[in-house]
């Protein structure tokens, strides 16, 4: 087997990307977002996805385009199974192709499980988790044809460690967790691999809503006594598509130390 020469080896990191078509659910704001810029820093084409707030969404496509790069919106739903195929229609039908796929729009819908209605527990298995199954099972084909592919599933410390009030998002994410294994054992073969960024509390809109007190406890109980900055569970998803050919099946912990 060949080796990689130097000037292989040493590809601008704005280069590495060059190509590649990633889609990224929910990217209009926060974690998906910071996803979206910079795997655009990296070169790649970026398919923005939203479920509603096309302003945001069209912040982000600006800011790609300004800096160079190419961008595109394409809102729906991908709780949906008619949406999230949808979804992947239209972005196959604009770029010919789907290199990435970062399956990360989420929501939390949190009470304790006393409270919980049906309502609470199917909007957010629907949203976090099933949306990941209708992706990629609608993107696959397209990979397979063209023998690559790279897969992130955007899942949370809360699916590995259970967390208070959130018997939904927490069975939502271990799920993608376990999913994500599956994928990796079958897709292989295809030179596709599929991953895991499980992010402890991140700075976004999600973690927006949580009362003051509450975040103060939150921190004291983070090692690094601080929440992440949507950046820095980028960077660790465009590790994973960008150096990660012979990672798969696994999960990359951006925590702050919470879970381990
Ligand atoms: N923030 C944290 O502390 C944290 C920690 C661990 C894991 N995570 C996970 O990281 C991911 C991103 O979280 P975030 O904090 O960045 O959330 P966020 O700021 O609330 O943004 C959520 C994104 O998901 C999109 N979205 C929601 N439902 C959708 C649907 N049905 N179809 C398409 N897009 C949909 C939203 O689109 P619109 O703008 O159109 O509504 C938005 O772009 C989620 O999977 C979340 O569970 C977050």
């Amino acid at each position: 087997m060949a080796t990689a020469t130097l000037s292989e080896v040493m590809i601008p990191r704005s280069k590495a990307l060059a190509g590649r078509v990633a889609l990224i659910t929910g990217a209009s704001r926060g974690i998906g977002r910071a996803i979206a810029l910079e795997l655009a820093s990296r070169g790649a084409t970026v398919a923005v996805n939203c479920r509603s707030n096309l302003v945001r969404a069209a912040e982000v496509r600006d800011e790609i385009e300004s800096a160079g790069g190419t961008s595109e919106i394409f809102q729906g739903d991908v709780s949906e199974g008619l949406g999230a195929r949808s979804l992947i229609k239209e972005v196959f039908d604009v770029y010919e192709r789907i290199d990435v796929l970062v399956n990360n729009a989420g929501i939390t819908r949190d009470k304790s499980i006393r409270k919980m209605t049906d309502g609470d527990w199917t909007e957010v298995i629907d949203t976090n988790l099933n949306s990941a199954f209708y992706c990629t099972s609608a993107a696959l084909p397209c990979m397979i044809e063209r023998n690559f592919g790279r897969i992130i599933n955007v899942a949370s410390f809360v699916g590995q460690a259970g967390n208070f009030g959130q018997a939904n998002y927490a069975a939502s994410k271990g799920g993608l967790i376990a999913f994500t294994k599956v994928l990796a054992l079958e897709l292989a073969k295809y030179n596709i691999t599929a991953n895991v960024i499980a992010p402890g509390f991140t700075a976004t809109d999600m973690t927006e809503r949580i009362p003051l007190e509450v975040m103060e406890q939150i921190k004291q109980r983070i090692p690094m006594h601080r929440l992440a900055l949507p950046e820095e569970i980028a960077k660790a998803a465009a590790f994973l598509i960008c150096d990660g050919d012979y990672i798969t099946g696994q999960q990359i912990n951006v925590n702050g130390g919470i879970y381990m």
